[in-house]
């Protein structure tokens, strides 16, 4: 069934584990998500990303009421969420399309600006019933964005800054750059967790964790212990489908039909989904 991001977070809050959001771009991303999320027997988060809504020409409708369609067949407990969005015109448009929850991402911008913007975009999302996540802190690696050196102490988030933040702005979860970087294709990122509990001890909301495709197993399990609520994953899937489609078409060179290749593509992402998901606690 279709759920939503909040009543998802607040029961993983309450029980001590967290609630995996993975980066839909196809059908066969939102498909293997919930057969996954069936498999492990979990809840999960769609998550479509202003980038995969510009990859879909910029319009949004037909990828959320796929996903949406998806979420409501699947046994699984599923919520759709629109993920970094800096288009204030497209934050406007979760509303319409079904979305429960969005990830506004003014990080770029200055403290200040980012403290204004983002308390905008909270006292539109409250008055729909919309829960808005937010990013303070850099969690490098974004499309078009030069590479940023994830362990350097200027871009990690500060608690009290954190605290400041999420009273100015009053989000409902904080993004928070502990060590993660986006688009990882190895595991091979090394979390601050001293400062993953600071931060929960600071700051009153849950907090997530992106760029976890870089993170690995042992370091997701002890990110959940101390605290994060949320943990986004999108590359790992897309290099779970696209190994397993470059296989097929050496093995079989000549083929042409689509879905000869995509049903292992898809399944490698449902495996992949489903091991995400066994380290939620
Ligand atoms: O918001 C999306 C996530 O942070 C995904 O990051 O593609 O590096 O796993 P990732
Ligand atoms: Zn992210």
């Amino acid at each position: 069934p279709l759920v939503s991001t909040g009543e998802l977070v607040s029961a993983a809050q309450a029980d001590g584990r967290s609630v995996a959001a993975f980066n839909v771009i196809t059908l066969e991303h939102a498909e293997a998500i919930a057969a996954g999320a069936e498999r492990a027997g979990a809840p999960a988060v769609l998550q479509i990303s202003e980038n995969a809504v510009k990859f879909h020409g910029g319009r949004l409708s037909a990828i959320a009421a796929a996903a949406a369609a998806v979420a409501r067949a699947s046994h699984a407990p599923l919520a759709l969420h629109l993920d970094h969005v800096e288009s204030v015109e497209l934050l406007h448009q979760a509303h319409d399309e079904g979305f429960g929850s969005v990830m506004f991402d003014a990080s770029k911008l200055t403290y200040e600006e980012n403290v204004r913007a983002t308390a905008d975009a909270v006292a539109w999302g409250h008055e729909r019933g919309i829960w808005i996540e937010a990013e303070l802190g850099k969690v490098g690696g974004k499309e078009g964005e030069a590479p940023l050196d994830a362990h350097a102490p200027g871009v990690r988030t500060d608690p009290a800054e954190a605290a400041a933040y999420v009273a100015a702005t009053g989000v409902d979860a904080l993004a928070v750059a502990v060590g993660s970087s986006h688009a990882m294709t190895e595991r091979t990122a090394a979390l601050d967790h001293a400062l993953i509990g600071r931060l929960r001890d600071a700051v009153p909301v849950p907090l997530v964790l992106h760029g976890s495709s870089g993170v690995p197993d042992e370091e997701i399990r002890q990110a959940v212990a101390s605290g994060m609520r949320k943990i986004n994953v999108g590359t790992a899937l897309n290099t779970a489908f696209t190994g397993a489609v470059r296989a097929y078409l050496a093995d079989n060179p000549t083929g042409v039909d689509p879905r000869k290749y995509i049903v292992p593509g898809r399944e490698a992402m449902a495996t992949t989904v489903a091991g995400f998901l066994s380290l939620m606690g």
